[in-house]
């Protein structure tokens, strides 16, 4: 740990023990936190943020020590999923525990809970003696932060201290998993695909896309959205031909035909990595908003492993 780290982690734990927001780096998006046993600090991201108060949080934790002091009843299978993917981006929706605020699960009786992989957020949380509550550090319905500055971007001079961890590894936000009956049941799709929680559980589970509009509110539609007006297409050439008169600005998975020299582009991968594509997706939405454009045209990816959720991401991008 770095000196500027050491003194940024103890000015994030001051602030937190005093009831005020910190935006958090995790390996998915930034996080905008606070103390999870205070509802007076919770309610300062609803208002950040302007989070609808029906819009349950996530709890972070230190490590999966701490899971059974935020949850209650946990299916065998839980803890087999905790155990192969923390820490890492899997959430888990499980019944709560008494003492968990309905301010964090917003009248729900069950609550979201992960362990973040990031060193500075687990030495931040280590070094408190609450959990931390952390939605996504964007204004609501906006893109997610996956560098300091998005967050910036995003609350302009509302924004919070940010605990400066970089760019995050992922790039999108955590796979949560609920139960139904001890099944488990994808409600939103991550950086876990649906195909390696199945292959680790060595049997197919549901994703539940209608259910989890109740479930899940922050799965309906029209999330995650820049502000420039984006279209998600499987066929780049007839857009640009429809939308020649705008000033438009193409978002490519890899380079296709010399187009993203003949447009204002980012292009996400150059050989066309999953991995890749999703480590940059939201960092260049967030650029190619800032270039003033009419219009992003996107290019949607194979539908295949990450791709689900990158096609899911990209979906609830556009307009
Ligand atoms: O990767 C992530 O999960 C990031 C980082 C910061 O950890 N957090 C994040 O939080 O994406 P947020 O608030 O932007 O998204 C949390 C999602 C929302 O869709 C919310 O509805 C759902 O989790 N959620 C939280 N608690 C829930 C519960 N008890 N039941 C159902 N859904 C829940
Ligand atoms: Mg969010």
């Amino acid at each position: 740990m770095n000196r500027i780290s050491t003194t940024q982690l103890t000015e994030a734990k001051r602030l937190l023990e005093l009831g005020e927001l910190v935006a958090i780096p995790t390996e998915t998006v930034y996080g905008l936190a606070a103390n999870a046993f205070s509802d007076e600090a919770i309610q300062k991201i609803y208002d950040l943020k302007n989070r609808p108060a029906t819009n349950p949080l996530i709890v972070h934790i230190a490590d999966a020590t701490g899971l059974d002091l935020v949850a209650k009843n946990i299916p065998e299978i839980a803890y087999q999923l905790a155990r192969e993917f923390w820490p890492g981006p899997l959430t888990l929706v499980l019944n709560k525990q008494d003492h968990i605020s309905s301010k964090v699960t917003a009248e729900k009786n069950t609550v979201g809970v992960r362990v973040p992989d990031h060193p500075l957020t687990q030495n931040l949380l280590r070094s408190l003696d609450f959990p931390l509550v952390a939605p996504s550090a964007n204004r609501s319905n906006h893109i997610s932060p996956t560098h300091p500055d998005h967050v910036k971007i995003s609350f302009g001079d509302r924004a919070p201290f940010i605990l400066d961890g970089g760019r995050t590894s992922k790039g999108i936000e955590s796979t949560i998993i609920g139960f139904n009956a001890d099944n488990p049941v994808i409600y939103r799709h991550g950086s876990i695909s649906q195909e390696q929680i199945e292959s680790f559980l060595n049997r197919k589970i549901d994703s539940n896309t209608d259910e989890s509009e109740l479930l899940a509110p922050g799965m309906m539609k029209k999330h995650y959205a820049p502000k420039t007006p984006l279209i998600l297409t499987d066929d780049i050439n007839k857009e640009i031909t429809l939308n020649e008169h705008l000033k438009i600005g193409l978002l490519l998975p890899y380079p296709i035909n010399d187009m993203e020299n003949k447009y204002s582009s980012r292009v996400l991968s150059t050989f066309g990595d999953l991995e890749e594509i999703m480590s940059n997706l939201y960092d260049h939405l967030y650029q190619l908003e800032q270039m003033d454009l009419d219009l992003i045209i996107a290019q949607k990816v194979e539908n295949k492993g990450i791709g689900i959720a990158i096609n899911d991401k990209l979906t609830r991008a556009s307009h």
